[in-house]
Order: structure tokens, then C-alpha cells, then sequence
């Protein structure tokens, strides 16, 4: 994955996105704002369940931190690690996965926490997963819908923010690994990749 053209694609790109262009599309007040009521929501619907909040690395990681504080429940976390976008912003239309969870899912609800639903494939392939795994029910929470290229429908049980289009990072989103540590949610411009 991180051969040479890889990295060339990372420095043309990198050159030309400067801090400068990212216009913010969700705001730090607002993601916190919404992270409370996805925990709240999630606290009601599960008050009686046995939780197991599955974050999927790396993009999820801050989303997870902070929605696992708004969610008044015993509840235990693990993470999954899915094949990355490398520094493209168009998926490679394949999903693997790269880290299996650690802990027992047969018998529990679990909850797949995440950061951006892009074709649905990632979730669709890791909802098919887990429930092979003989949780009891296997739900989904997103950060973010983006609607633009959804090639296979996968029900997402609690949206953050709902966006048409483009290319975000951010709030653990990356483009080519950079970004992840903004606070805020950004659209990077459309140059700033040649396959937008
Ligand atoms: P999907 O399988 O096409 O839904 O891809 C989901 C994954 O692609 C997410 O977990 C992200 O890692 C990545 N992704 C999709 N869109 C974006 C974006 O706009 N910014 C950063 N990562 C993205
Ligand atoms: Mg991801």
C-alpha cells in the first residue's frame, strides 16, 4: 500500500491543500452538541442491553472517545480495522479487514460506531460480520451519512450529520492520514485530488 506512487500522490496532493482552503462544514460546538444526543439516544434504546460498542479504526477513534462518554450504560469497547483509502479520496471498491474485535460478541448488542458512510460497503461487509459472530442484534451509528456515491443500502440506526457530497477530514477523518487531529469537520477543495 505505501509504495512509491502512493506517496507521490500524497506530496502532490499535500502541496496543494493548505489550511488555507478547507472550508469547515461542521463545527466543533456542533459535533459536540450532536455526540450528547447520539449518547443520550443510544443510553434510552439499550437501558436494558448488554452494549458492545465496536469502533471502526482509525477514522472512528475520537468519535468513539466521545460518543462512549455520552452513553450512560455499562457498556465494553472494542475495534475493527478495515483496509484504508490510501491517499485517493475515491474508494478502492474493496473491503478487508485488517484487525479482527478481541472480545465476544454471541449473545450481545452490539454497536458499530463509524466516521463516514461513504458506498456502504464497509458497513454493509462488517454488519454481515458480526452477526456471524451470533450477536443478538448489530446496529449501526455514523457520524456522518454522506449520500453522494451509496452503492449498497445499509440501515443506518443513528446518523450524526447527514452531507451530499465531497471529500471531509477532521474530527479523526483523514485524507492520505493527514487531518485526523482537526477539531472541526472540513470539505477539502476538489483539486485537491485528481478523482473527485
Ligand atoms: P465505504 O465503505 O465506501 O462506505 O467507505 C467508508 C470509509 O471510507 C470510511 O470509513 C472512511 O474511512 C472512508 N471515507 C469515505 N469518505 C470519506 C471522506 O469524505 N473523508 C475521509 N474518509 C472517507
Ligand atoms: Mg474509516
Amino acid at each position: 500500500m505505501y509504495d512509491e506512487a502512493y506517496f507521490t500522490r500524497w506530496i502532490i496532493s499535500f502541496e496543494r491543500v493548505t489550511m488555507s482552503d478547507k472550508k469547515v462544514v461542521i463545527s466543533r460546538a456542533e459535533i459536540a452538541k450532536r455526540v450528547k444526543e447520539l449518547g443520550e439516544a443510544i443510553a434510552r434504546d439499550y437501558a436494558a442491553g448488554d452494549l458492545v460498542v465496536i469502533g471502526i479504526l482509525n477514522g472512528a477513534f475520537i468519535f468513539v472517545a466521545d460518543l462512549v462518554r455520552e452513553i450512560a450504560l455499562p457498556l465494553v469497547i472494542d475495534f475493527v480495522r478495515m483496509a484504508s483509502y490510501g491517499a485517493s479520496t475515491s474508494s478502492a471498491g474493496e473491503v478487508r479487514l485488517i484487525k479482527d474485535i478481541e472480545i465476544e460478541v454471541g449473545g450481545k448488542d452490539v454497536l458499530l460506531v463509524e466516521d463516514i458512510v461513504d458506498t456502504g460497503q464497509t458497513l454493509a461487509y462488517l454488519k454481515n460480520f458480526l452477526a456471524a459472530k451470533n450477536a443478538r442484534s448489530v446496529k449501526i451509528c455514523a457520524l456522518i451519512d454522506k449520500k453522494e456515491r451509496r452503492e449498497t443500502e445499509v440501515p443506518l440506526d443513528y446518523v450524526g450529520f447527514e452531507v451530499e457530497a465531497g471529500f471531509l477530514v477532521g474530527y479523526g477523518l483523514d485524507f492520505a492520514e493527514l487531518y485526523r487531529n482537526d477539531p472541526e469537520v472540513y470539505r477539502l477543495p476538489d483539486n485537491s485530488s485528481g478523482e473527485q
